[in-house]
C-alpha cells in the first residue's frame, strides 16, 4: 500500500477523541430558555426484530392524524444522528473520517408537546432547538414539486450538510462521501419508523434553494436529503 493510501485509509478509519471533531459541524452554540426541548434518552431495545423490519419497511406516503409521541421522535432522531458513545461522539450513522458533515433540522407538525415549528436537532445534549414557530409544510410541498401528502405528515426530517467538512479533508472525493452517508441516516430512519409502527418516505425531489430558505440554512449547510415520517393508517 503507498503512503497516500495508507493517509486515506487512516483518515477513514480515524478514531476522533478530541472534542473539536466530536461537535462534527454544530455552529450553533447551546442555548437555553423556552426554545430548548431536551430529549427521552434513546431506547435500545425495540419490538420488531432487525430482520422484520428490513423485511417489512415501505415507503409510506398517507398517513392518519394521530399525534406521534416525543418518545418516538427522540428516537428517531438518535437513529439518525445521535450519539451512540459518549467517550468518542460517534454516532449511529458512519460517517467518512469520524467527521460528520451532517446536521439535522425538522418540520415540527404534529407531535406531543411540541409546537409547530422549524427545529435543529443537537446530537452533542440529544435537544431540539426551535429556530422558525409555525406551520411551513404547504411550503415545504410546494417546494418538493407539489407532493401535497407531505402536508399530511407529523415530522419532516432535512438532511443537511457542510461538503467543506469533508472536502477540506478528502478533497472532491468528499462530495461523494457526504451523499453517501445522507443514505445511511435516510435508511437508519427508515428502519427506526418501521420498528416503531410509523410510516416514512425518503424524498429526493425537491428545488434545493427553496427549501434552504424555508429552513433559514447558513451558507454552508445545504439541504441533501429529506425524510417525511407519519402514523400509519389503522
Ligand atoms: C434517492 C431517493 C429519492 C426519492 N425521492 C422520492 C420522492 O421525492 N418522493 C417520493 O414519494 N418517494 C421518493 N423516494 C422513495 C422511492 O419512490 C421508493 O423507495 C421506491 O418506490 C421503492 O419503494 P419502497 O421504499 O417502498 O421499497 C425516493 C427514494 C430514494 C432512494
Amino acid at each position: 500500500m503507498s503512503p497516500l493510501q495508507n493517509l486515506i485509509l487512516g483518515l477513514l478509519m480515524c478514531c476522533c477523541v478530541n472534542s473539536s471533531c466530536r461537535v462534527g459541524n454544530e455552529y450553533h452554540q447551546s442555548p437555553s430558555g423556552e426554545d430548548t426541548v431536551y430529549l427521552p434518552p434513546p431506547v435500545y431495545q425495540g419490538e420488531i426484530s432487525l430482520e422484520q423490519c428490513l423485511d417489512s419497511r415501505r415507503s409510506h406516503r398517507q398517513y392518519s392524524n394521530k399525534t406521534t409521541s416525543l418518545i418516538k421522535l427522540s428516537q428517531l432522531l438518535w437513529s439518525a444522528q445521535g450519539i451512540s458513545d459518549e467517550q468518542s461522539g460517534f454516532r449511529t450513522s458512519p460517517s467518512a473520517g469520524a467527521l460528520y458533515p451532517f446536521t439535522v433540522y425538522l418540520q415540527i407538525i404534529n407531535v406531543h408537546n411540541l409546537s409547530p415549528g422549524i427545529y435543529i436537532y443537537h446530537t452533542d445534549g440529544h435537544f431540539l432547538e426551535l429556530i422558525k414557530p409555525g406551520h411551513f409544510e404547504s411550503d415545504i410541498a410546494d417546494a418538493a414539486l407539489g407532493q401535497n401528502w407531505i402536508k399530511e405528515a407529523n415530522i419532516i426530517f432535512f438532511l443537511t450538510a457542510d461538503f467543506n467538512v469533508t472536502t477540506s479533508v478528502y478533497g472532491s472525493r468528499g462530495e461523494r462521501y457526504v451523499w453517501i452517508e445522507a443514505g445511511h441516516i435516510a435508511q437508519n430512519i427508515y428502519l427506526q419508523a418501521t420498528s416503531l409502527s410509523l410510516g416514512s418516505v425518503a424524498i429526493g425531489a425537491y428545488w434545493d434553494q427553496q427549501i434552504n430558505e424555508i429552513l433559514n440554512l447558513p451558507v454552508n449547510l445545504t439541504c441533501v436529503y429529506m425524510v417525511v415520517v407519519g402514523e400509519l393508517l389503522p
